[in-house]
């Protein structure tokens, strides 16, 4: 089969990850006889500085024209000084909504051979960590009304928390399916002691839960939440939650792992579409120096054989030739122990396309 890739490196080390995610993708095509043909596209600082803004109307249409995105991160220093609307980070707002990428996957996993590098005590992890957060991607706050108006205490600004009955089902239906297929237990994070817009959610996550008698059902407020993922994070199975408060509990849950290097992501629209990316970012202090670890970016590559193309044993491949070269003893700096030999970002890919 042939497939259209939309690539998109960005900035900082998001061009060395992905060149090394193409090469483990070519690796695979390869051995399980695909095509996967590269588009590239420009997002974020890149290109603000070739074009003026950070998502040209191109980028929006190759992506359009493709299976799926690849995505390295956006970002950096050189762009921290302009206004809020103009950053390179409003290029992933403005490709979530132009997409229609209202689910965003984000897997915690806390994988054995770094065990140590996790923050929390042994026993709290014993077993090991398997959380994936079903973050509401393109709704809520983020995509409310927002503007200025003038209070008694002097000129204000808002941002509306808003969501609708079809995006909290679509996005609960997407939380049960994956629990189906996982652990059996969903968590639905609200604050609906306080919010209207939350108690909306809850209704309609529990309506859509009575499809779904054989997954558990719990609800948390966000606060606790937060709690309970430091105090008891093997409770947690599928957590479903809104776009702020997701883009918060997802980082928190994947540093409790200690491998936010390894950590993968998937957005994904209705049907089969979707734009993968790593959860770190941009990492500017590190960028060309051959040193970036571009094993998240390989997983999310995995993630999209699995979900958009249906290639599951090829997704399979890809994982397990990622736990080889781990447990082979390879480290990139960022999961070395202090002492431990290193190496780097293109030996890294070489090691896994070898693995495949
Ligand atoms: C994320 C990021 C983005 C978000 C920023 C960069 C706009 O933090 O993907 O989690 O808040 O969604
Ligand atoms: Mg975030």
């Amino acid at each position: 089969m042939n497939y259209k890739l939309a690539v998109i490196p960005g900035d900082g080390i998001g061009p060395e990850v992905v060149g090394e995610t193409l090469k483990v993708l070519d690796k695979v095509g390869e051995r399980f006889g695909h095509k996967f043909e590269y588009t590239k596209a420009l997002a974020g600082g890149c290109a603000i500085d070739a074009t003026g803004a950070c998502l040209p109307q191109e980028t929006v249409d190759i992506c359009k024209k493709s299976d799926a995105v690849l995505l390295g991160a956006v970002g950096g220093w050189k762009w921290d000084s302009l206004p809020g609307n103009e950053r390179p980070e409003m290029a992933l707002l403005g490709l979530r909504k132009e997409l229609g990428l209202f689910a965003n996957l984000r897997p915690a996993l806390l994988f054995d051979v770094l065990a140590d590098a996790c923050p929390l005590k042994p026993e709290i992890v014993e077993g090991g960590l398997d959380i994936v957060v079903v973050r509401e991607l393109t709704g809520g706050i983020y995509f409310g009304e927002r503007g200025f108006k003038d209070t008694d205490m002097g000129p204000a600004a808002y941002d509306v928390e808003q969501y609708s009955e079809g995006e909290v089902r679509r996005i609960a239906r997407v939380a049960f399916d994956m629990a189906v297929k996982r652990g059996g237990k969903v968590t639905s994070v609200d604050k609906a002691n306080v919010l209207e817009s939350s108690r909306l959610w809850r209704r309609v996550v529990a309506q859509v839960g009575e499809d779904y008698l054989q997954v558990e059902l719990n609800n948390l407020y966000i606060d606790n939440a937060a709690m309970q993922l430091v105090k008891n994070p093997k409770q947690f199975d599928v957590i479903v939650t809104g776009n702020i408060f997701g883009d918060i509990l997802s980082d928190e849950a994947s540093m409790i792992t200690g491998s936010i290097g390894l950590l993968p992501s998937a957005s994904l629209a209705e049907g089969n579409f979707g734009m993968y990316e790593p959860v770190h970012g941009s990492a500017p202090d590190i960028a060309g120096k051959d040193m970036a670890n571009p094993m998240a970016t390989i997983l999310s590559a995995a993630m999209m054989l699995r979900y958009t193309f249906g290639l599951g044993e090829e997704a399979d491949a890809v994982e397990n030739a990622v736990k080889k070269v781990l447990a082979e003893g390879y480290r990139t700096p960022d999961i070395a122990k202090p002492g431990e030999e290193t190496i780097g970002t293109e030996r890294t890919g070489e090691l896994i396309a070898g693995a495949i």
